[in-house]
């Protein structure tokens, strides 16, 4: 394990617990802007760590631009005085109205959203009319993933045209989120966001000769950032999320890059039930399940282990070297998707120079903070 990691005295946390080593994260945000090429070219998205003092970090070397998910996320972004906040979800029923609040809540950021659909244009623009407020709309491109959005076409050309004629909206530009390309060799991530660029280029190409203006294009998250980080198009922002944390499913996957983990797991043995069994506090309310059974964390300098069995609060590992581990000894993992292990955490623990240093909240672990 890198010596880094490990925390001198660790008495004081509470296991199965989420460390932030800030230096790391640290180095992080530089490699992301260096990648991009430069700030302007970077709008990081904050569900990844959902925290203030990361964004407070993220301000700290220069980016003004943030992405975020949710309208926690968003009115965190507020709260922190950041001065370009794009919400990339479509928002429905009352999202509406608590969208109009926060823009109204926040007047010194710029905020942006999402429509994919008449009907969503339809709501955010009667929930806007009633502040006198305009909300900056991007349509949302469906390029593959199919998840939102609408395909680059007619119908997203008459999408974009609904907004510039609706009242209380203002057309932004176009939000391409490629989340289903992960391949792993980056040639054929790079084939792949080439192929689906050519009816966007369109696209924006037919919208400006017609007069309408689409400022930018925010593309991208982790697997394929080093790949739009190279293209040079007019508004371009790259949107990576999970690389400001960074984890094992993408470090493990990804060989080209250079991100380095900087949210870790800390866990203590709590039982060795046979001579090869290990048990740690470390179950999956505690470390996101998405990833396969088996599959969810790496744990560092455990030879040869393998888990066998994950509950609520237990993970079981077989291990040749189970005597080596009595109750109560400290492990370190390294989850496989930080993300939603973060948001299963009320604190992390801040570990500065190998000590514990202080505790920052999670805040948008919320759905809602105020708004
Ligand atoms: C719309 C959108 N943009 C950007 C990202 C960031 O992607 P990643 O976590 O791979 O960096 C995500 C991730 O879920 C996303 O949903």
């Amino acid at each position: 394990m890198n010596a880094s990691y490990r925390v001198a005295d660790a008495s004081a946390i509470y296991s199965p617990a989420l460390l932030f080593y800030p230096d790391l994260i640290r180095r992080n945000i530089a490699r992301i802007v260096e990648t991009a090429g430069s700030l302007d070219r970077v709008r990081p998205h904050v569900k990844t760590h959902k925290t203030r003092e990361i964004v407070g970090m993220q301000l700290e070397a220069g980016i003004t631009k943030f992405k975020c998910a949710t309208l926690a996320e968003a009115e965190m972004l507020g709260s922190c005085n950041a001065p370009d906040v794009m919400l990339a979800y479509p928002l429905v029923g009352p999202n509406c109205q608590r969208y109009a609040v926060l823009t109204a809540q926040f007047p010194k950021t710029r905020f942006s959203v999402l429509v994919d659909h008449p009907l969503g244009a339809k709501a955010l623009s009667a929930a806007m009319q009633q502040t006198g407020r305009q909300a900056e709309v991007l349509i949302d491109l469906d390029v593959g993933q199919h998840r939102t959005g609408v395909a680059a076409g007619p119908a997203a050309a008459e999408l974009y045209r609904l907004i510039a004629s609706l009242p209380g909206l203002k057309p932004g530009g176009f939000h391409v989120y490629d989340g289903h390309n992960h391949q792993e060799a980056l040639p054929d991530r790079q084939k792949a966001v080439e192929q689906l660029l050519a009816p966007v280029l369109e696209l924006r190409a037919a919208l400006e000769k017609d007069g309408l203006s689409v400022p930018r294009i925010v593309g991208g998250g982790t697997p394929t950032f080093p790949v739009w980080a190279k293209l040079d198009i007019p508004g371009l922002e790259c949107s990576p999320g999970t690389c400001v944390l960074h984890d094992h499913g993408y470090g493990s996957k990804f060989s080209e890059m250079t991100f380095t983990p900087a949210a870790l797991l800390l866990t203590r043995v709590i039982s060795r039930p046979t001579p090869t069994r290990v048990t740690l506090d470390l179950g999956y309310k505690a470390v996101a399940s998405d990833p396969p059974a088996g599959q969810r964390l790496i744990l560092l300098d455990v030879p040869d282990y393998k888990a066998v069995l994950q509950n609520e609060e237990h993970l079981v590992i077989e291990t040749p070297a189970a005597e080596q581990f009595p109750p109560g000894t400290e492990v370190y993992a390294v989850p496989t998707h930080i993300c939603p292990t973060c948001a299963m955490h009320r604190q992390a623990y801040i570990i500065r120079d190998g000590q514990l240093a202080e505790h920052w909240d999670i805040v948008a672990r919320d759905r809602a903070l105020t708004i």
